[in-house]
């Protein structure tokens, strides 16, 4: 009788770890710039999610190791490795979510802006590839600026005949990653608690933290508002500058972006409630684009939240408008970098 109780035990044990191992949903997941800083451990992440049935790592080199690497993992995603360009027509196939990090990062002293001339056109080559390949998968740009780069997307996607707006995404989670951290801890709340939208755009002053939205109700002093302002919007710098030369934050933006494709992932599997703050396509302002929390859908963005921007303090409602001519031109300057081309 003993010896049948183990057996008993190890058949349920086998059954356990084997349920574990079925995914929830049959979801493909592609990142593009997946060896790097950042895709590195947002693939780690992305293969631990039920949601996932196949994870396509690309990058111009160094792939196949990261992909034999995460493959060992006993979570139900498959992953699938792709090298070069030749092989991102195949990386791209069948694909629901494209989650792009491509580029190179800032250096101490330079601004996401200096970026440009490198990532432009690395954004520009990946996007026509999808919109020839997964035209209706969710877009998600991580490659700085992000800016410029979101507007460089939907152009492109434009020219192609396939642009979508609802389903092309700047991602900025990971301001709202930093804002709920540093807000919890200036005021003493339980993290898993607390929800501060970021709005506008994704660099320095773009960046604003509406502190006075945020939930659970908070009070902030008149000294706490700049300074907490201000923190969330030179964080990005606090890591450039720790990392002294070695490039930017890549382990909390790839938590950040393993969130917002979680978020995807349950949008596209019929969740109805999916609220995430990104750069998109808007019309809350003047500016075509606009970073505001929106509600995900099967479809993409289903709605902007526009009652964030209602009732804004004095300091938020001047921040608004002075960050507004940096981020225009910002945008501008990807829609031209496309539309002047040869
Ligand atoms: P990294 O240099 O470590 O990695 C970039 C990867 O992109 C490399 O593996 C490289 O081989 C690859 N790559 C370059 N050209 C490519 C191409 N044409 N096709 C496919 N892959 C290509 O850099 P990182 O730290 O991972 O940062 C990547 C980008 O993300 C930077 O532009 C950085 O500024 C940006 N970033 C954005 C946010 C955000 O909040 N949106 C946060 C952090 C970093
Ligand atoms: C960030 O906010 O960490 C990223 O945009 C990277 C950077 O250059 O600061």
């Amino acid at each position: 009788a003993l010896r049948q109780s183990f057996v008993l035990k190890a058949q349920k044990q086998v059954q356990r770890s084997w349920n574990r191992v079925q995914p929830q949903a049959s979801y493909k997941v592609a990142i593009l710039g997946a060896a790097g800083g950042i895709g590195q451990p947002l693939a780690l992440l992305v293969k631990m999610s039920p949601l996932v049935s196949a994870l396509h790592l690309y990058d111009i080199a160094n792939v196949k190791g990261v992909a034999a690497d995460l493959s060992h993992c006993n979570t139900p995603s498959q992953v699938f490795d792709f090298t070069g360009a030749e092989e991102l027509a195949n990386c791209l196939e069948g694909v629901d979510v494209v989650v792009i990090p491509a580029g190179v990062p800032r250096k101490p002293g330079m601004t996401r802006d200096d970026l440009f001339n490198i990532n432009a056109n690395i954004v520009k080559t990946l996007v026509e590839a999808v919109a020839d390949y997964c035209p209706d998968a969710f877009i998600h740009i991580i490659s700085n600026p992000v800016n410029s780069t979101v507007p460089i997307a939907a152009e492109v996607l434009k020219q192609k005949g396939v642009y979508n707006p609802k389903k092309l995404f700047g991602v900025t989670t990971l301001d709202v990653v930093r804002a709920n951290t540093f807000v919890a801890q200036k005021k003493n709340l339980r993290l898993i608690d607390v929800d501060v939208p970021v709005v506008g755009g994704h660099a320095g002053i773009t960046i604003l933290p509406l502190l006075s939205k945020t939930k659970p109700s908070v009070e902030f002093t008149a000294e706490e508002v700049p300074a907490l302002t201000t923190r969330i919007q030179n964080a990005g710098t606090e890591v450039v500058e720790a990392k002294a030369g070695a490039g930017s934050a890549t382990l909390s933006m790839a938590y950040a972006a393993a969130r917002f494709v979680e978020s995807s992932l349950r949008a596209l599997d019929g969740d109805s409630d999916v609220y995430e703050c990104s750069f998109v396509q808007s019309d809350l302002t003047e500016l075509p684009f606009f970073a505001s929390r929106v509600k995900l859908g099967k479809d993409g963005v289903e709605a902007l939240i526009k009652s964030d921007l209602e009732g804004l303090t004095e300091y938020e409602q001047k921040a608004l408008e002075n960050l507004k001519p940096e981020l225009k031109a910002s945008i501008e300057k990807g829609i031209n970098f496309v539309q002047k081309q040869p």
